[in-house]
């Protein structure tokens, strides 16, 4: 049966497992070709493998979303194989550790930010110009999170990370409108994945000053309320068709866990009460009837 995705090309960064993988199958599934990237060769043959057995079109490719020059390679191979590109997925991501402000060591928040900020960067700007270049549209999913949406103690550094992906986000979603690019964020709660375990594909480049090292009790507590977190999170299979779902309602946020929403609605209503606290401000309060300046 023909839908808008059959025969179209897929660029899935992190698509080795988890997530990404998940969401490889199902849009393999709807007839899509399905450009694999991951920076653990391993997993990704045997995940190549995998959709290829369900009668996937598959090209892998090794790739670390942190080295835009891979990037580049990833895109010109799926065009060679491919010709077209219409989707990139931008999954690939890891969630640092836990961990007090002033514990956090800053090779941690150079890992979490150049893999879940750069790495979603350098995906749009190496695929953007390959999906306008033939006007058909597309569409770009970065895969955020909730944690982009509200502030979450000892996980800042990756609550940073999503909350400019959801921002990089907005912003693409008006400017590539005209090209009929879609951009979505993709938002979930816990998803059961190996995200706890991240630090397994670390790269050498963000490895910690031994003097520097956090407390190993410390980081196992907090490794600990993670493993819990994340098993109790829904299968990435369930996610990929609420994705699916969202893509062809069009929406910019695609949430997965609709009990989260007074989540959302707390951050929202704190920030009204702050422009009511403005508002009534005998400093600033005569702004309220200035015309709004954009660009
Ligand atoms: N699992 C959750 O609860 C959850 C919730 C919200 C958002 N997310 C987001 O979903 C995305 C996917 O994570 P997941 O939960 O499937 O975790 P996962 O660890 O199971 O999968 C992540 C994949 O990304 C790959 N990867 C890691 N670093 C990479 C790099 N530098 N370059 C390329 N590939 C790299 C890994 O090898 C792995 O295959 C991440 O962006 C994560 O932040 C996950």
């Amino acid at each position: 049966m023909s839908n808008e995705f059959m025969g179209k090309t897929a660029i899935i960064s992190g698509a080795a497992g988890g997530i990404g993988l998940a969401l490889a199958e199902a849009l393999g599934k709807q007839g899509m070709n399905i450009v694999m990237g991951d920076i653990d060769i391993q997993a990704l043959a045997v995940s190549r493998q995998l959709l290829l057995d369900k009668g996937v079109n598959v090209l892998a490719c090794e790739l670390d979303v942190t080295d835009f020059k891979q990037w580049q390679d990833v895109v010109a191979r799926a065009k060679d194989t491919y010709g077209k590109i219409h989707m990139v997925i931008n999954n690939a991501g890891v969630g640092g550790i836990p961990g007090k402000i002033e514990d956090t060591e800053h090779e941690t928040w150079r890992w979490v930010m150049d893999v879940n900020v750069m790495g979603v960067l350098y995906g749009a700007q190496a695929c953007v110009p390959a999906i306008k270049e033939h006007g058909e549209g597309g569409w770009i999913v970065n895969v955020a999170s909730m944690a982009g949406m509200l502030g979450m103690p000892y996980a800042g550094a990756y609550c940073a990370s999503k909350a400019a992906v959801v921002s990089m986000t907005e912003s693409w979603a008006v400017e590539l409108k005209s090209h009929n690019i879609h951009v979505s964020a993709l938002c979930p709660a816990f998803v059961k994945t190996r995200i706890h375990e991240s630090h397994r594909n670390r790269q050498p480049k963000y490895a910690v000053a031994q003097e520097n090292r956090q407390d190993k009790k410390k980081l196992q507590a907090g490794a600990n309320a993670a493993t819990i977190a994340v098993e109790s999170g829904i299968p990435a299979g369930v996610l990929a068709q609420r994705v699916l779902e969202a893509l062809k309602s069009k929406q910019t946020y695609i949430y997965t866990h609709p009990n989260y929403r007074k989540v959302t609605s707390g951050r929202s209503q704190a920030i009204d009460n702050a422009f009511v606290d403005a508002q009534d401000s005998p400093v600033v309060g005569h702004l309220i009837n200035e015309d709004i300046v954009t660009f």
